[in-house]
């Protein structure tokens, strides 16, 4: 799916389609993302649930691992839906997945009707941790 959509109306529809696939059954909370690439590919996930609770994937990085194999490694924006009036922000560990993969990316968060905040994902994440701290060690080369 390709789109020119400056808002990000595009992509926040797309979020909210893809979180009628949610698998939630223990939650009940569904959520969809969307991501969206440097061509404009709108690449989505949602939430993914598992009865051992600790494999649920959220839809932030169901949509992340999916853009990544189908072979997108730059990315503009992700769109984040739940059906609630307070926004829902990607947890800490989408946060950091978020980042190594997409870095300073915009995040737009809404749910059925509205978007109802925007961040960038240093705003986020803060003092991320990521592979450059890594390189920065002489014992690593
Ligand atoms: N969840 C997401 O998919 N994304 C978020 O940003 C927050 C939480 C999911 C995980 C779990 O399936 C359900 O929401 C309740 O935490």
């Amino acid at each position: 799916m390709t789109h020119d959509d400056a808002s990000g109306a595009a992509l926040v529809a797309a979020a909210r389609a893809a979180r009628e696939h949610a698998h939630a059954p223990f939650s009940r909370f569904r959520v969809g993302a969307a991501l969206e690439t440097e061509d404009g590919t709108i690449v989505t996930g949602c939430n993914i649930e598992n009865a051992t609770y600790g494999l649920t994937l959220c839809a932030e990085r169901v949509a992340v691992f999916k853009a990544v194999s189908e072979g997108h490694r730059r990315f503009r924006r992700v769109a984040v839906v739940a059906d609630t009036a307070t926004p829902t922000p990607p947890c800490g560990p989408c946060r950091q997945i978020l980042w190594e993969f997409a870095g300073n990316l915009e995040v737009i968060l809404g749910n059925l009707h509205d978007v109802t905040a925007r961040y960038h994902m240093a705003d986020l994440l803060p003092a991320p941790f990521d592979a450059r701290l890594i390189a920065e060690d002489p014992n690593t080369r």
